[in-house]
Order: C-alpha cells, then sequence, then structure tokens
C-alpha cells in the first residue's frame, strides 16, 4: 500500500491517507488500496471502530485527483463516478463497523465527500470543507449531491454546490455536518475516545443498527420494516444473551461479536 498507512491500537483501527504532497487527493490507486484496507479492517473480528484521517497538518483530502480526469470523455467521467460509489464511498456507508472520519484540514469535494460517507466526522477547528466541484465545471460525483443534502437539508446542500464556496469547521458543526469539533492538537485523542465508546456495545447491534439507519435512505426500501427485522434478528446473537445477561447481573458485558 503506496498511499495509505494503517494502524491498531486495541479495537480501532487508523487508515491515514498519506499523500501530503499532494494534500491526499484521492487518485485511482489510493481509493483502491482504502477499498482494500476498509474491507480487511471490517472482516478483523479484533476492530470495532475505524478512524480515518489524513496525513500532515494541511489536508484531510483536498479531493479526487485532479490531474486524472483533466481530459475524460462522457463514458469515462461516468466510470469514474460509478467505480468510485461502489469501491469506496458505498462500500464505508454500508460497512458494519462505525468509520468516524478525523478531518485535520482540508476536506473538499471528494474529501468531503468521503468524510460524508463516514458514519461519524471528528473535526479540528482550523479545518475547512466545501464541494467546490462547479468551479471547475462538473458537480460532485462521490455522492456529495445526496449525502450532503441528507446531513444538512436541501438549501444549505444547495447554497454549499452551487457556490462551492468553502466552510469553517464551527459553521459546519453549527449545520450538523460534523459530529464535534475540538482544536487540532485534540483530534485523535477526542476521535479515539467516541472510538472507545463504539468499541464497548456489541458489534452485532452496531452492525444491524447501521443498516436500519441506512435503510431510510434507500429506494423501495421501508426504514421500519427493515428495523423491525433487524432488532427481531439480534434475539439471535450471543451479543445479546451476554448484553442482557451481564445486565441482570450487574456487570460490564464482555461482547464477542457473534
Ligand atoms: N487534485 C490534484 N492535486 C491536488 C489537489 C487535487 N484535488 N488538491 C491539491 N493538489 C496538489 C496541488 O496541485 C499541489 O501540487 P504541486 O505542488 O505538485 O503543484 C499540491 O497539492 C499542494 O496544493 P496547493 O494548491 O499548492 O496548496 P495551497 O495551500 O495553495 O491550496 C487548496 C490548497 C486546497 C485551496 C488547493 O490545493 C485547491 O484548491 N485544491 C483543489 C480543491 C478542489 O477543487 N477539489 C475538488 C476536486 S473535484
Amino acid at each position: 500500500m503506496e498511499n495509505i498507512l494503517t494502524s491498531q491500537d486495541g479495537f480501532i483501527h487508523t487508515v491515514t491517507i498519506n499523500r501530503p504532497s499532494k494534500l491526499n487527493a484521492l487518485n485511482r490507486e489510493t481509493i483502491s488500496e482504502l477499498s482494500a484496507a476498509l474491507k480487511a479492517a471490517d472482516e478483523d473480528a479484533s476492530t470495532r471502530a475505524i478512524i480515518l484521517t489524513g496525513s500532515g497538518e494541511k489536508a484531510f483530502v483536498a479531493g479526487a485527483d485532479i490531474s486524472e480526469f483533466a481530459d475524460f470523455s462522457v463514458e469515462e467521467g461516468k466510470a469514474l463516478s460509478a467505480d468510485g460509489h461502489k469501491k469506496l464511498f458505498t462500500l464505508i456507508e454500508e460497512i458494519g463497523t462505525p468509520v468516524i472520519a478525523a478531518i485535520n484540514g482540508f476536506a473538499l469535494g471528494g474529501g468531503l465527500e468521503l468524510a460524508m460517507s463516514c458514519h461519524m466526522r471528528v473535526a479540528s477547528s482550523n479545518s475547512k470543507m466545501g464541494l467546490p466541484e462547479v468551479s471547475l465545471g462538473v458537480i460532485p460525483g462521490y455522492g456529495g449531491t445526496q449525502r450532503l443534502a441528507q446531513l444538512v437539508g436541501k438549501g444549505r446542500a444547495l447554497e454549499m454546490i452551487t457556490t462551492a464556496q468553502m466552510i469553517k469547521a464551527e459553521d459546519a458543526y453549527r449545520m450538523g455536518l460534523v459530529n464535534h469539533i475540538c482544536e487540532p492538537e485534540e483530534l485523535m485523542e477526542k476521535t479515539k475516545s467516541l472510538a472507545h465508546k463504539i468499541s464497548a456495545n456489541s458489534p452485532t447491534a452496531i452492525r444491524a443498527a447501521i443498516k436500519a439507519v441506512n435503510a431510510q435512505y434507500k429506494t423501495g426500501v421501508d426504514g421500519f420494516e427493515a428495523e423491525i427485522k433487524a432488532f427481531g434478528e439480534c434475539f439471535h446473537s450471543n451479543d445479546f444473551k451476554e448484553g442482557t445477561t451481564a445486565f441482570l447481573e450487574k456487570r460490564k458485558a464482555q461482547f464477542s461479536g457473534s
């Protein structure tokens, strides 16, 4: 893996996009490497939360790598977008292990889209976010038109998309685009503390909860029906037995994730 770094700290797996000289811009290789690393982390039973961040102090990810698509045709443009959705952005959204974006600087275009495909976002107070694609003559193509509107509402999403302006972390927090903001030097600690809280809970139940929450945004899927089904399936798990037994025995549950 040339463009990413990975590390494990207890139940927490961190994936760092590592192209600081290009402000961690997402080229094809980085997308493939991220896809493989996230799949592997999700399949590893010792991982209960994943943190995604960028290397260096300047950027989380400054967008899709513009140099790769500057001369694309219509068909190539469609393929780039479809491939990215499938390989990375939808993959993250649907992954059963919670993924938290630790936004450590610019999160622009594909970078903000990447952060938005994560389940939660923590941002450093000096980070800046935006979808500048229309200033390049394109639109967000990695889910930005959908996920930004879901997170902040249609009016605010259209303002950010049509003006192509960056917003400050504080404004992103105020509009619900990020869950938390903190000082830059506290970013990893704050994000890890969130990941630790998640790690104490049942991985099987969390997987089911992510699926049920996502159901609301799937065309033709009834979210309430999806919840009923996922709720029922929890009763089958060892985690459910352990969680309820531990409560009745007045002890802390030790979940196996099965
Ligand atoms: N794609 C490819 N390369 C990128 C990039 C991107 N999205 N964003 C930054 N880079 C590269 C720059 O080309 C530069 O490379 P170089 O040193 O080989 O010339 C390097 O990263 C540093 O960027 P630079 O522009 O010099 O930094 P800056 O501090 O002056 O500006 C930004 C920072 C984020 C404002 C600016 O890089 C920028 O506007 N990036 C593009 C953002 C964008 O439009 N993203 C959406 C893409 S769809």
